[in-house]
């Protein structure tokens, strides 16, 4: 199959790449990050979670920061809500599109969210009633596509299962994760072959976390399958409270300069991408996770000293 001419990609450094930072970060930086990848040119931002603020602290300010955005008009910010109370607080402040997020893993499900994955398509059934009814877009997550940080191998099935459910309660998009980067490109490709099977592929996106270095060579695999939609996170932030050693995301700066070599326009500023992820790099006080960010700022610097 020929690669997709087109690549949306799903900014989720606000959410996923934070949400597991244990010192607090002030809500004026996240809407600072917020702001400068917008201004980058990324047309979706995850900006937060309505979740318990005992579960995931550094999501707590949810509301403050959902409220406080500086919207642009052709980005959309969408928001995580694991139940009722989450998605009826975000709908509250005017968000226009909401995540529910499942998991293919028993054990993951009942860490992350407290509930069976059978309890967790109920709870969702009913943020998607409620959504359409407030036409509301909801994305499906599927954790644990490619392993479970509890049970190990996840069966291809029990993937196309979740996502399948999610699809026909009326998720418009659904989010594959490989939450803890345990991903190869073959376990990829079987993957998304069983899924493939009960979703169309156009409405599936890749969230592949990088614990391994695998997080690009696995977008390539799913692209060449004719996937069109990956989730990242700007210098790669980030990791799962519930899933202990995973890394970030990939990062987003990978993503545009593999996108770019394969001749796929993202639309996204890589110049102001890499000085975004410069910027909360610094203040988070850790290196970046992106490869190509690091090249090119060290690009950056042979160059300035070969003009000066
Ligand atoms: P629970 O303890 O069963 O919920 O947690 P509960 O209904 O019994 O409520 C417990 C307390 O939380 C109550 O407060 C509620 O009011 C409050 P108390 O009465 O004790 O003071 N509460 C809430 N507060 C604010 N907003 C809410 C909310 N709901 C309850 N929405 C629950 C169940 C789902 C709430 C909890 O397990 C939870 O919040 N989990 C979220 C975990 C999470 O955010 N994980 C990370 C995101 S998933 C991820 O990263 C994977 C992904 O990136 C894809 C991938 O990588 O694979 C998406
Ligand atoms: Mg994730």
């Amino acid at each position: 199959m020929s690669l997709p001419s087109k690549v949306r990609i799903v900014e989720v450094g606000p959410r996923d790449g934070l949400q597991n930072e244990k010192k607090p970060i002030a809500t004026a930086t996240k809407l600072e990050l917020i702001r400068r990848l917008g201004t980058a040119g990324l047309k979706t931002i995850e900006a937060t979670a309505f979740v318990s603020p005992k579960w995931v602290p550094q999501m707590a300010d949810h509301a403050e920061l959902f409220a406080a955005i500086d919207k642009l008009p052709d980005v959309t910010y969408p928001v995580l809500t694991p139940n009722m109370k989450g998605f009826e607080a975000a709908l509250a402040l005017g968000a226009r599109e909401v995540a529910i997020f499942g998991a293919a893993s028993e054990s993951f499900s009942q860490k992350n969210i407290n509930c069976s994955i059978a309890e967790s398509l109920d709870r969702f059934r009913a943020i998607v009633d409620a959504a359409k009814a407030a036409d509301v877009k909801v994305r499906g997550y599927v954790s644990c596509v490619l392993g479970c940080p509890y049970e190990g191998d996840v069966a291809p099935l029990a993937v196309a299962d979740v996502a399948q459910a999610l699809l026909e309660m009326g998720c418009y998009e659904i989010s594959l994760g490989d939450t803890i980067g345990v991903g190869t490109p073959e376990k990829t490709r079987a993957m998304l072959k069983a899924v493939a099977r009960r979703v169309p592929l156009k409405k599936l996106a890749g969230h592949y976390h990088d614990t391994y270095g695998m997080a690009a060579a696995n977008i390539y695999a799913s692209l060449q399958m004719g996937i069109g939609i990956f989730d990242s996170s700007v210098a790669g932030l980030g990791g799962c409270p519930y899933a202990a050693g995973a890394s970030g995301n990939v990062a987003t700066e990978d993503v545009v300069w593999l996108l770019r070599g394969l001749g796929i326009d993202t639309g996204i500023d890589l110049d102001a991408l890499v000085d975004t992820g410069t910027w909360i790099s610094k203040l988070l006080k850790r290196e970046s996770a992106s490869r190509a960010a690091h090249a090119i700022l060290a690009k950056r610097a042979m160059q300035a000293a070969q003009a000066g």
